[in-house]
């Protein structure tokens, strides 16, 4: 028996991700920067016994079927044929921030047990190699290989940009519900491809945002990169809208709103939404906790959740 733990976290994208290339399963269609966040984990712990029957899949102490389930099967199927192992394997996986946070924990989770299943199964692989096989589970995945400021660029090994103390960066995490998504990124993407007749723009807005992103990350240009990360967010939102995916609720506009407002009075404050309503704004250590007080005092915020660029994925 070999069992290995391994710990991840969760990355918030700046340059957002949106659309497969086509044909492709895990492939981005645009490239995209994404921050690691410290102190929110997903621990993960595999464990490979010749004598197990089947794969099982915990999750928070609970035996899990169903679409999660499936989707990890059918990953570690495809890590033991590379392994070359005829062993079946134990996941169990416990986030230690609400699975609800809006924070994305595929992100983590494949992450986590990238490290994992590729120990537990023998496998020597370098960072960049275990970043390639979190994204077969989840894209966004890879970007949690690495700590502080990643890129994943089509077609490339996901790799990072910037060490987690090059600014200092704070997430404010702000939580609009406990429902889950109605709708998977997977799905809500590959719509947006079929449907929406801004995808193509999408795309090739993307690219100029990220270059630009990248390059005020680089020279520690907030005010440049915190407009172009919010546009990065209102333009993939826009593209899915056009589709009939609409993540945002009343709380999200109205957070919208006061960011808007907080930057007229002078305080550093950046706007990020993912595949659901919750926002991540972004905002520098010193304007920290006035933005966090008044993000707080938005009604309907259940809470506001403060995070700073951490460590990547690694076995404990
Ligand atoms: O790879 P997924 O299915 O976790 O999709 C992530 C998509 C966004 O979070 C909306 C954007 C991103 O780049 O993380």
């Amino acid at each position: 028996m070999t069992a290995v733990t391994a710990i991840a976290h969760p990355n918030i994208a700046l340059a957002k991700y949106w659309g497969k290339r086509a044909g492709t399963r895990d492939v981005p269609a645009v490239p995209s920067l994404s921050v690691t966040l410290g102190g929110l984990a997903t621990r993960t712990t595999v464990t490979v016994e010749p004598g197990y029957s089947a794969d099982e899949l915990w999750l928070g102490g609970q035996l899990t079927t169903g679409d999660s389930a499936a989707r990890a099967t059918a990953w570690l199927a495809e890590l033991r044929a590379r392994a070359g192992s005829p062993h079946f394997a134990r996941v169990q996986s416990q986030n230690d921030f609400p699975t609800a946070s809006g924070l994305a924990s595929s992100a983590s989770g494949f992450a986590a047990l990238a490290v994992a299943a590729a120990a537990a199964y023998g496998l020597d692989l370098d960072r960049a190699e275990l970043a390639a096989l979190a994204q077969r589970g989840s894209t966004s995945a890879a970007r949690s290989l690495f700590s502080g400021f990643a890129e994943l660029v089509p077609g490339e090994p996901a790799r990072q940009v910037a060490a987690p103390d090059h600014l200092p960066l704070v997430v404010l995490v702000c939580v609009t519900t406990e429902a889950a998504k109605e709708m998977s990124s997977r799905a809500a993407m590959a719509q947006t491809i079929t449907h929406s007749p801004y995808y193509e723009s999408w795309v090739r807005f993307a690219e100029g945002n990220f270059a630009a992103q990248r390059a005020a990350l680089l020279a520690r240009d907030w005010e440049t990169l915190g407009a172009a990360l919010e546009a990065s967010a209102f333009a993939m939102h826009a593209s899915a809208m056009a589709a009939g995916i609409v993540y945002f609720n009343d709380v999200t506009l109205r957070l919208a709103a006061r960011v808007r407002a907080l930057r007229t009075e002078g305080v550093s404050v950046w706007a990020s939404m993912d595949a659901g309503p919750h926002v991540k704004v972004f905002t520098r250590s010193q304007d920290a906790s006035v933005a966090q007080r008044a993000l707080e005092s938005v009604p309907g915020v259940l809470r506001v959740i403060a995070a700073t660029p951490g460590p990547g994925a690694m076995r404990v």
